[in-house]
C-alpha cells in the first residue's frame, strides 16, 4: 500500500472518495499495475491545477491517475484514450459508480476535436512517449496549447533524451537497425493496451519541448529536466521506487513541464 498517498488523500477526501482511492490502489498493486496509484507530481501543483468547478482535457487518460485527482476536487473532465483500452474503461465504470464527472471519448486524440481556449487545465501524462516521430508530439502538443484557456495551465511528462534507457537503445541500434524507429524513437514493449505490446517509445531533447512550448505563448511555472538518480521507472517516478525498491537504481531523464497561458 502507498501510505504516503493514502495519508494525503485521508486530509484531502471525503470517506467515499478515500475508499475508491484505496480500492485503485490495491487493484493496481494486485494486477501489477502502477497505474492506479496516483501521481504526487500533481498533488504538489494543487494549487494551479485545482479550480472550483474548472475544466480538464485528459489526453490519453488511461486509468485516470491524473484525472481521479481533478474529479474528486469536483472539477468537470473530459478524457481521450484509445479504442477498447481497459483501464480507461474501468475508470468510466468507477466514475459512473461513484458520480463522478468524468466523461471519456474512445477515439484517436490525433483525429478528436479538443477546441480552442476551452480547459483550465490540459493534461499530457506519459503520452508523446508512444510517438514515432517528434513531429507528431509536438503537433499534439501545439493543439493542447490552443485547447487551453487564457490563464489555464498545461501539465506534461514525457521521456527525455537523458534517460539511461534512451542511450541503451542508441547503442543496442548501432548493431540492431530494427530497434530504432526514427531518430529519438525505438521498438520496446508496453502493456498501455492491457497487454504487452511492441510500442514505439519517444525520447525528446529538454531543451526543444521547452522552447515548443515557449514558442506559443506559454509561461513556464515549473519545469523539471535534470536527470534523476534512482528513478527508476521514467513514467512513475517515486512511486515506481515504492512497488520495486529492490531494483537497482537507474538515470531517468524524465522531464516534468507545467506551463500557463498567458
Ligand atoms: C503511458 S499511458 C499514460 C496514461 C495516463 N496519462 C497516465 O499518466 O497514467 C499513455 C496512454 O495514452 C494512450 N494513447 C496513446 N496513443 C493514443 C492515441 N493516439 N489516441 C488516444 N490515446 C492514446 C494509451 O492507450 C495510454 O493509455
Amino acid at each position: 500500500m502507498n501510505e504516503k498517498l493514502i495519508l494525503l488523500s485521508k486530509g484531502k477526501l471525503n470517506k467515499v472518495s478515500r475508499q475508491l482511492f484505496e480500492g485503485m490502489i490495491h487493484n493496481g498493486q494486485e494486477k501489477g499495475w502502477p497505474f492506479f496509484v496516483g501521481d504526487p507530481e500533481i498533488w504538489k501543483f494543487s494549487d494551479s491545477l485545482l479550480q472550483r468547478e474548472g475544466t480538464v482535457l485528459d489526453l490519453g487518460i488511461g486509468a485516470g491517475r491524473a484525472s481521479m485527482f481533478f474529479a474528486l476536487h469536483g472539477m468537470q473532465v473530459r478524457g481521450i484514450e484509445r479504442v477498447g483500452n481497459p483501464y480507461a474503461q474501468h475508470l468510466t465504470k468507477i466514475a459512473k459508480a461513484y458520480r463522478l464527472a468524468i466523461s471519456v471519448d474512445f477515439t484517436d486524440f490525433n483525429e478528436a476535436d479538443f477546441g480552442s481556449n476551452r480547459y483550465d487545465v490540459v493534461m499530457m501524462g506519459q503520452l508523446f512517449v508512444h510517438f514515432a516521430e517528434k513531429q507528431e508530439a509536438f503537433a499534439v502538443l501545439d493543439r493542447a496549447i490552443d485547447a487551453t484557456k487564457r490563464g489555464g495551465y498545461l501539465w506534461l511528462r514525457t521521456s527525455g533524451q537523458e534517460d539511461d534507457n534512451f542511450k541503451s537503445f542508441k547503442e543496442a541500434a548501432s548493431f540492431d537497425p530494427e530497434v530504432q524507429i526514427s531518430e529519438e524513437a525505438y521498438w520496446d514493449w508496453c502493456g498501455c493496451s492491457g497487454q504487452p505490446e511492441l510500442e514505439p517509445h519517444l525520447y525528446l531533447k529538454p531543451t526543444e519541448l521547452l522552447a515548443q512550448v515557449l514558442s506559443k505563448g506559454m509561461r513556464v511555472a515549473h519545469s523539471e529536466v535534470m536527470p534523476k538518480i534512482g528513478l527508476k521507472n521514467i513514467m512513475y517516478g517515486e512511486d515506481d521506487l515504492a512497488i520495486h525498491p529492490m531494483e537497482p537504481a537507474q538515470k531517468s531523464g524524465m522531464i516534468t513541464v507545467l506551463a500557463q497561458k498567458a
